[in-house]
């Protein structure tokens, strides 16, 4: 479950052409369970009508502060008192240098300048053109935005409504519900470096053939979006999946166990946590051969014979800072029969503090799962939902190993 739901926010919009992102955003807000109360400027409604944002938030729309249904004609006070946050998207560089001085000649303003500071945060989303997003008076006002613990959330890149091209987009609406999940997600392990592997590999036959396994990689993408959720520094080692990236995860694309073994040993941390939820292959054709392997008409087939690849996992929970518990290492078991005998024995065997069985048949490119965590004391189910669910559940309670071991 998303940790939004249930969350009430106020969503401001001053004027920008980005206004139109904004009613995909109130949208899935809605979507995710918070109740959304749309405050607009006179500017965003050149924008954007507040007709549509009734509509997608199913409640009235406040463009002013002069609001006649208000009792005590406080909106600016009742408003920002029953948010858990305000959102403004888009923040246009003129409203975000208005809240730098404390202006408060509208609604929006005045009700950003009226909010508790201890109680209600404010959160900007940056929308403008790019030479206006790099001039020195709006980097200026960002840093000192920032200084006055206003969260700026980053901008995007790209094509502009204007036909230029570069930094001072929106953001798109589910990278800003992503930011706001994070935000409000409990930062357990924050200041932690976090490895995750995923996915399959492909071990090469020749240039176009090659063996793989039905591995989807979502359990390993969940793993490293919920860590980052949780406020860690999360690296992705990943398998050729074609997931999108978590947001705010570093992703390295790698092919086969040894190009794995590679990345995970330039990346894996000194002090942190190492999950292996990748379904490496066993073995890789001893002698890929360099040109594609052709029929010469005989029936005859070619002979293939295998070599063991290396245990990644292994190999990074026999590492210096594995051994001495500085870095806390999570294997995942993909068995067919048995898993509580099987996850047992493999946790012994690869010599890692805790590990993940699952049913591989089961879960391979599903999107929900079921997990069994076996440690030195036993085992414990996290019982059937979603791989996002579990992924969180996952992360909290290897965050809380971390505490008891690295405290
Ligand atoms: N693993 C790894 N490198 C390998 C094989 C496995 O890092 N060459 C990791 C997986 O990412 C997982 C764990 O080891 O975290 C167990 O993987 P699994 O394939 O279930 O186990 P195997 O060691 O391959 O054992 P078996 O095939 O006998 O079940």
């Amino acid at each position: 479950m998303s940790t939004l739901a249930g969350k009430h926010i106020v969503l401001g919009l001053s004027g920008g052409i980005a206004a139109f992102k904004s009613a995909e955003l109130c949208r899935a807000l809605v979507k995710a369970g918070v109740t959304v109360q749309v405050v607009m400027t006179e500017a965003a409604e050149q924008f954007m009508t507040a007709v549509t944002l009734q509509a997608l938030s199913g409640r009235p729309v406040y463009t002013s502060q002069w609001d006649p249904r208000e009792a005590n004609n406080m909106a600016h006070i009742n408003l920002s008192r029953e948010a858990d946050a305000i959102v403004v998207a888009p923040a246009s560089a003129d409203f975000m240098s208005k809240l730098l001085h404390g202006g408060a000649d509208e609604l929006l303003s005045l009700m950003c300048l009226a909010r508790p500071l201890d109680k209600v945060p404010l959160i900007v989303a940056p929308a403008m053109n790019r030479e206006m997003w790099s001039n020195p008076a709006t980097q200026r006002n960002v840093a000192q935005l920032k200084a006055d613990g206003i969260h700026v959330l980053d901008v995007g890149q790209g094509d502009q409504a204007c036909g230029e091209t570069g930094d001072g987009r929106m953001l798109e609406a589910e990278e800003i519900l992503e930011d706001l999940e994070a935000f409000f997600s409990p930062k357990v392990l924050a200041g932690q470096q976090v490895l995750v592997t995923a996915g399959p590999t492909y071990e090469a036959i020749d240039p176009v053939r090659g063996i793989t396994n039905l591995s989807s990689g979502k359990m390993g993408f969940a793993i490293a979006r919920a860590a980052r959720l949780a406020g860690a520094d999360v690296t992705l080692v990943a398998g050729p999946v074609s997931l999108a990236t978590p947001r705010g995860v570093k992703r390295v694309n790698v092919r086969s166990a040894r190009d794995m073994l590679q990345a995970v040993q330039a990346h894996v941390p000194e002090r942190g946590v190492f999950v292996a939820t990748a379904a490496v292959a066993d073995w890789r054709p001893a002698n890929a051969a360099d040109q594609k392997i052709k029929k010469d008409g005989s029936g005859q087939t070619p002979e293939l014979s295998f070599v063991e690849n290396p245990d990644i996992l292994a190999t990074v929970a026999q590492s210096a800072a594995a051994q001495k518990g500085d870095l806390f290492c999570v294997g995942f078991a993909a068995e067919s029969h048995d898993l509580l005998a099987h996850a047992t024995a493999k946790r012994a065997r690869k010599q890692v503090p805790l590990l993940v069985g699952n049913i591989g048949p089961a879960t391979f490119g599903q999107d929900d799962n079921a997990l069994l965590l076996v440690d030195a004391h036993g085992a414990r189910e996290l019982p059937h939902t979603s791989k996002q669910a579990l992924a969180v559940l996952l992360i909290q309670d290897i965050a809380q190993r971390l505490g008891g071991a690295q405290a």
